[in-house]
């Protein structure tokens, strides 16, 4: 399926200088909904996944909907000021700032396989600092899955070799 007909693009946005890709879509049209947790399951299932764990906010919906059809646990990687409890925190270079995450010590046990789902993957920046957050707390990442992949700003290089399944490249 050609995912980049639903995906709405805005220049400008949130900063000068930065083509916004928006997901929206992607929830709001069912089949296309569908389309992308069944993949992304499937990812996570062949990797053994027992946890799955989406940064704020869009990895929330597609990593919770992931969980959910398989049957297993979900974690959210919060932006800073929303996780009560004990938590371990990392901060990150985005395309546009800085920002960081957040993850709660007892979401992630040792011997969790942890699989990582995201929307969009650009610099890396938010899929790095998740995996060496599950790390820190004793789980082992086998995978990451993203819906879209931005291949000009050359990520890969920063995920360390993690293993990474895009549904959608966009080289524009
Ligand atoms: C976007 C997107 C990814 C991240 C990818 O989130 O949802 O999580 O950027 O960029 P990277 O590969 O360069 O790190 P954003 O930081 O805008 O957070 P938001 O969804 O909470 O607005």
């Amino acid at each position: 399926m050609n995912l980049l007909k639903y995906i709405d693009v805005y220049h400008n946005f949130p900063v000068t200088g930065i083509r916004f890709n928006d997901v929206s879509k992607l929830m709001e049209e069912p089949n296309v909904f569908k389309y992308i947790i069944d993949h992304l399951a499937d990812y996570a299932k062949s990797n053994h996944a027992d946890l799955i764990v989406g940064p704020e906010a869009n990895g929330f919906v597609f990593g919770s909907a992931v969980a959910y059809k398989l049957g297993i646990g979900f974690a959210p990687a919060r932006k800073p000021g929303k996780l009560p409890g004990d938590s371990v925190g990392m901060s990150y270079k985005l395309e546009y700032g800085e920002d960081s995450l957040n993850l709660r010590k007892e979401d992630v046990q040792d011997r969790k396989h942890v699989v990582i789902i995201d929307d969009v993957f650009a610099t890396g920046g938010t899929l790095k600092t998740t995996a060496n957050l599950i790390s820190d707390l004793g789980g082992t990442v086998v995978g990451a899955g993203v819906i879209l992949e931005l291949t000009k700003l050359n990520g890969r290089k920063n995920i360390n070799g993690l293993d990474l399944v895009s549904l959608q490249k966009y080289e524009g």
